[in-house]
């Protein structure tokens, strides 16, 4: 028997000074968009801006519904609009922030085993690594793709017949 174990790479900062403009930009965005999630029913207001090749930045947020199942994460609300309207384009970069009793976590929010399914198909898809931000206040995480939170993920290749 061998044993296999697995490691993820996470860059991790204190201040957001550290980030570059562009990070920096991103993590604005996710932050403006979160004031704008619908999330009457957690009070946990999530969100999320994507970085495409061709400059376009993206925002979302998560969408809640009284039947509970219906609602989508804030992940998953900005890769579905970018890859509807952006075919062509792949994302390049994500920020995801979220803000909880009216203030924004001090921590790093790591996105659902849901989302990281999707945030996977979108890199098998356009076989390029999407770079993950997850800014709290005071401790921000960056990630180089988002694969290494999926280990042994399941996508596309495996449903290759050949
Ligand atoms: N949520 C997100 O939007 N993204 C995450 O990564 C985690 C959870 C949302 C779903 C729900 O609207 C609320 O946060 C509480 O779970």
């Amino acid at each position: 028997m061998e044993t296999l174990k697995y490691s993820i790479i996470v860059h991790e900062h204190s201040d957001l000074s550290e980030l570059t403009k562009t990070e920096t930009s991103l993590v604005d965005k996710a932050k403006e968009a979160a004031e704008k999630s619908y999330s009457p029913y957690s009070n946990f207001k999530v969100g999320a801006s994507v970085l495409l090749d061709n400059d376009e930045i993206i925002c979302g947020n998560n969408q809640e519904n009284s039947a509970y199942p219906s609602g989508l994460c804030a992940e998953r609300v900005v890769i579905f609009y970018a890859n509807a309207h952006f075919p062509d384009s792949h994302i390049v970069a994500m920020a995801v922030v979220a803000k909880s009793n009216n203030k924004f976590t001090s921590e790093p929010v790591y996105p659902c085993g849901s989302c990281r399914q999707v945030m996977n198909e979108t890199e098998v898809r356009f076989k390029a690594p999407i770079k993950l931000i997850l800014a709290g206040d005071s401790k921000i995480h960056i990630l180089d793709n988002v694969s290494q939170l999926l280990p042994h993920g399941f996508d596309k290749r495996l449903l290759d017949k050949k």
